[in-house]
């Protein structure tokens, strides 16, 4: 069928109906009070899921605006940054820091590995920093990092914990304030099933006072103007309005459904993903105790092209996969279930990945995958 496509990239991800029919309403003004009402309601419910009780700032950018906001009003130029590297967005965020004029030091662990805690405890001991960068859900890996363990790690020193959670936040649990997170920068067009372009950022007490000192430029990502706006029930800049409506029927789905069984949905999304690669045959990037509830990569075999594959599964079937980036680019196939994802996505992407090596002469078992992930769901029934 010519239409009918199956979107299993880590975002832009699927958008449910009643988020596209919310985003249809008629405009309105940003500076009315039925906008103000809205912020208000958007803000208390964004708070519950990030586990805070300060603001968070809805931005209209994506998320690397968000994580750009993160560093420019705390990093300013010769301050020594910790990042903590899993893979390609670990690596952006540090170049973030880069270029607002920060020394980073790398942590850097194997791409499909999570960051080592202990390493991270022998840097911080050995000097100061004034923030550590740390990724949440590292898309290009399928790798999930312990935000509670480096939270710890960081509370011990006067430091910010500055929290990539692009891929994470809406699918995987956070508590941005007891895990001492000091600034988490999210987006809409992931685990939040809305189309791109809002960025969600919270701040701590202990952030401001940085943000107030900070010396590096900033103007649209100014969080002082940021605040300044939220204050009075509203936004520094025209905001994406239509984007804001659609926010409100997915927080709405999200509380409906509870965030506890959304997590948990996610988890167990990615443990079939998981048996059922294995159950063909092949390998995940990641190992089961780090392994992404969101996004799964999975390693090709030396002897298909990777590309190849994700090429006829868009053509025949309209099944879209995400290949590897970086040093992973040809190697892997990534399958996102996040947002809007369920059991019959898994068995729809899983089917239609068997047929694809079969038809390439890649020796599956038809069918042993999807075996593999159906046991999964009903041991859950
Ligand atoms: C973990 C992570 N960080 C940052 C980004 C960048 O976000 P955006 O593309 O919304 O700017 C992404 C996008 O895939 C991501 O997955």
């Amino acid at each position: 069928m010519q239409d009918k496509s199956y979107l299993m990239i880590p975002g832009p991800t699927p958008v449910p109906p009643r988020v596209m029919a919310a985003m249809s309403r008629p405009m309105t003004g940003h500076r009315s009070e039925e906008f103000a009402a809205l912020l208000e309601r958007l803000e208390e419910r964004l708070g519950t899921l990030f586990g805070t009780e300060n603001p968070v700032f809805i931005l209209t950018n994506s998320g690397t605006g968000g994580l750009e906001t993160a560093i420019a009003n705390t990093v300013s130029p010769g301050d020594r940054v910790l990042a903590l590297v899993t893979g390609n967005f670990g690596e952006r965020f540090a170049n973030i820091a880069r270029a607002y004029g920060a020394t980073v030091v790398e942590a850097a662990s194997p791409w499909g590995e999570p960051v080592d805690l202990a390493e991270v405890g022998r840097l911080l001991a050995r000097e100061d920093f004034k923030c550590v960068l740390a990724t949440h859900n590292e898309t290009s890996t399928g790798v999930a990092n312990d935000i509670a363990g480096i939270g710890r790690l960081v509370a011990g020193s006067d430091a910010l914990l500055l929290v990539d959670g692009v891929s994470s936040i809406g699918g995987m649990e956070i508590r941005v304030d007891e895990w001492g997170v000091d600034i988490l920068g999210t987006a809409s067009q992931k685990a939040f099933m809305l189309p791109p372009g809002l960025a969600f950022v919270s701040v701590s007490e202990k952030a401001w006072a940085r943000v107030e000192q900070n010396r590096s430029p900033r103007f649209y990502f100014s969080l002082p103007a940021h605040r300044k706006s939220l204050l009075n029930r509203n936004t520094a800049y025209t905001p994406a309005v239509s984007l804001f409506y659609g926010l409100e029927a997915a927080l709405d789905m999200i509380f409906t459904e509870g965030p506890a069984n959304v997590y948990q949905r996610h988890i167990l999304l990615g443990r079939a993903v998981r048996s059922a690669v294995r159950a063909m045959g092949l390998a995940t990037l990641a190992g089961d105790a780090w392994a992404s509830p969101t996004v799964t990569a999975i390693c090709a075999p030396d002897s298909v092209a990777a590309d190849d594959i994700r090429q006829d599964l868009r053509n025949l079937w309209g099944v879209v996969l995400a290949g590897g980036q970086g040093g992973l680019k040809g190697k892997i196939w990534r399958m996102a279930h996040m947002g809007f994802a369920g059991q019959m996505d898994v068995l729809t992407g899983i089917g239609a990945l068997e047929m694809a090596l079969y038809r390439k002469g890649y020796p599956v078992s038809l069918g042993r995958g999807l075996a593999a992930a159906e046991k999964v769901f009903l041991e859950v029934e």
